[in-house]
């Protein structure tokens, strides 16, 4: 299981010390939430903020777009460096065009769904796909508790595309990430579930060991 902080919960007055300390910990992407006040009640920064960032990075820059209308947005945090983007399905009325326009910048593709969102609504582009983030909060702050039957969703996407790609014989699945409440315990039930990558915020940036933080999520102390 992958660990991405998300740097929502990171000091932003020393955010690029804060991105390259937890890449030292071990973080194995960066979790950048970008919020537009409309989609989600709050605001964060933009394709500028993440260029500053992801200099000299060398983990995976993840882009979680929480914003009314991601498609014009694409282009720029691909430039400015994310090679993972994900969207809402909830704000996009062709979905499947929105996935290729991002897999077209030679980038992950991911699409993200709501606590209450089915499973059903991605169904049909699961071949498109690199990974599925699933809320496991309602998307817009950071230090929220877990919902439990948000993390029960994604555990079943995990079954469904295991079976899905036994089925078809393929090497790859799409990854499921969850997102929203982590803490040493919930981490505990996503590994028991297989959740492939988990974003932590709080649970990270929280404490004063990141490293420490990192392995504990990831179950190793
Ligand atoms: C919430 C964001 C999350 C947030 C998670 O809308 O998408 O990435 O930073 O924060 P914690 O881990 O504190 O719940
Ligand atoms: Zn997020």
């Amino acid at each position: 299981m992958k660990i991405f902080p998300s740097i929502l919960s990171s000091d932003f007055g020393d955010l690029r010390q804060e991105v390259l300390d937890v890449q030292k910990a071990g973080a194995d992407g960066i979790h950048c939430d970008i919020m537009d006040g409309v989609f989600v009640p709050n605001l964060t920064f933009g394709p500028p903020v993440i260029s500053r960032i992801s200099k000299n990075i060398k983990v995976d820059i993840d882009c979680h777009l929480m914003v009314k209308d991601p498609d014009p947005l694409i282009k720029d945090f691909a430039f400015a460096g994310a090679n993972m983007i994900s969207v809402h399905v909830e704000t996009c009325h062709h979905l499947q065009r929105t996935i290729s326009h991002i897999s077209s910048h030679g980038i992950k593709a991911g699409v993200a769904l709501n606590p209450a969102t089915p499973l059903s609504d991605i169904e049909w582009v699961l071949d498109d796909l690199d990974y599925i983030l699933c809320m496991t909060v309602n998307p817009g702050f950071g230090g929220q508790k877990l919902i439990p039957a948000a993390l029960e969703k994604a555990g079943e996407l995990v079954r469904r595309l295991e079976a899905r790609r036994k089925k078809l014989k393929a090497k790859k699945r799409p990854l499921v990430q969850i997102d929203g409440g982590i803490n040493k315990a919930t981490a505990k039930l996503a590994r028991e579930l297989g959740i492939d990558l988990i974003v932590a915020g709080s649970a990270i940036f929280g404490q004063k060991n990141y490293k420490k933080a990192i392995e504990e999520l990831k179950g190793n102390k």
